[in-house]
């Protein structure tokens, strides 16, 4: 069984719009194991307005789930982070030095909305790697700022920004569009991260398995195993040690 390293996953039941309870949390972990998962990390949303729920929840949910995991048969590492929303929340927290970084390193999953433009995006990798912290920008193929350039994608990893994108997204569940533009992103090298950002197992399931044939067609075995093994343990580097390096890297 390859070995996955799932980094963006809503698995923590009542904590935001994943998974609805524990039962259905379960059945996420034991697909995701069944998918080759062996390192996940859950990334609850903080969203102002939307999502708050504090890390004090959070982390009591995590430790349950910590509990419930123990019934897999092989081990699977369970890490904490969130997904932050880039927003006034947000630089409150980045402020008050108050953030849940990936794994050991200092890696920040952070997403943004349709309303933010392309200057808004880079404006806030800048001030997240000025605050000391690794921003990686999640699902970057859903961004209406960015669609259709990979100039500015480009961009903003010359400013820093490392790039995740969805698994549903490269297997056309989005729709066609948003899969054309995954594979232009994918094959120009302009990826560092496929995660599933799976929310419940029936409306967006975690399809890493199918994720991983269609992906080394695009761009490869080497580059499919970067994507969804590599890069990510490099980002988790002090939990794994020292890494190879990235091959989408851009
Ligand atoms: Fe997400």
């Amino acid at each position: 069984m390859t070995k996955i390293v799932d980094l963006h996953c809503h698995i923590l039941p009542y904590v935001d719009d994943g998974a609805l309870r524990c039962e259905e949390s379960d059945e996420l972990l034991e697909m995701l194991f069944q998918q080759g998962v062996r390192v996940l990390c859950a990334t609850p949303h903080l969203r102002k307005g939307m999502f708050e729920t504090p890390d004090e929840e959070i982390q009591a949910q995590f430790a349950d789930l910590l509990k419930r995991a123990d019934r897999l048969g092989e081990r699977m590492t369970l890490l904490l982070s969130r997904e932050y929303h880039c927003d006034d929340l947000f630089r409150e927290r980045l402020e008050a030095g108050n953030v849940l970084c990936m794994g050991a390193g200092n890696t920040v999953l952070m997403e943004f909305s349709s309303r933010h433009t392309f200057e808004d995006i880079l404006s806030w990798v800048e001030g997240v790697r000025q605050r000391g912290y690794s921003p990686l920008i999640a699902h970057i193929e859903r961004y209406p700022a960015l669609n259709g350039s990979p100039e500015k994608v480009s961009a903003l990893i010359q400013s820093g920004a490392k790039i995740q994108m969805n698994a549903g997204s490269i297997l056309g569940r989005e729709g066609f569009r948003q899969a054309l533009w995954s594979k232009r992103l994918l094959k120009k090298s302009l990826v560092h991260v496929v995660a599933s950002d799976s929310h419940d197992p029936e409306l967006r399931p975690p399809e890493l398995d199918a994720c991983m044939k269609v992906l080394r067609k695009i761009v490869g075995s080497d580059d499919a195993m970067a994507l969804l093994r590599d890069n990510p343990i490099k980002i988790l580097s002090r939990i794994e040690g020292d890494s190879p390096l990235c091959k989408q890297s851009g």
